[in-house]
């Protein structure tokens, strides 16, 4: 998959997979990291929420940024089935709100706008033109067809 070797190759991140294809995801993480997550940043919620919390070290972090997988669910489920884990491995979770660091926005932009001038951000961007293609840009978006942020060029 396209993304997967991006990730991989340009990005030179160790491990990537396309979640779609992984059939059972706790044994995944288990077997690409063995020895444990120190810390998980999550962005999809639900049941990666859930894999990634058996898989996590003594005393790990656990940082809630977003719950992607959770946006268009009809129903909420039954909540996490392992929080025994949260408790025996004396987990940390906690939730990210951007809003909270609009102090900090400034110096980010300054820094973000160097690293871009000196190629140390990699980013990719898909980009349809003109806006009757807003719908099909949406669509796409939520089927994963876009690389990077999914932007409309009006
Ligand atoms: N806490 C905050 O302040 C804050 C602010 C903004 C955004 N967020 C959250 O941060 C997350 C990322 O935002 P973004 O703007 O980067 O979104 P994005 O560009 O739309 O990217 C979403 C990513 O999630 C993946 N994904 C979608 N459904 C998934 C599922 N069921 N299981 C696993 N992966 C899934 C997508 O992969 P494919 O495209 O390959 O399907 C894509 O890589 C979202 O959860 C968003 O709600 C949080």
């Amino acid at each position: 998959m396209k993304k997967v070797k991006w990730l991989k190759n340009d990005l030179k991140i160790d491990h990537a997979f396309n979640y779609k294809k992984i059939e059972n995801l706790v044994l995944h993480l288990k077997e690409v990291c063995p020895e444990g997550f120190d810390l998980y940043f999550d962005n999809v919620g639900g049941d990666f929420l859930e894999s990634a919390i058996f898989q996590m070290k003594n005393f790990g972090r656990i940082v809630i940024c977003g719950r992607i997988s959770q946006m268009n669910a009809t129903n909420p489920g039954s909540g996490l089935k392992n929080m025994a884990h949260v408790l025996v491995k004396r987990l940390t979770i906690k939730g990210f709100i951007i809003f909270d660091h609009e102090d900090d926005r400034e110096q980010f932009e300054t820094d973000m706008a160097k690293w871009l001038l000196e190629d140390k951000i990699k980013f990719k961007e898909t980009v349809y033109e003109g806006i009757e293609n807003t719908p099909k840009s949406f669509i796409d978006l939520l089927e994963g067809k876009n690389i990077g942020k999914m932007l409309v060029k009006i």
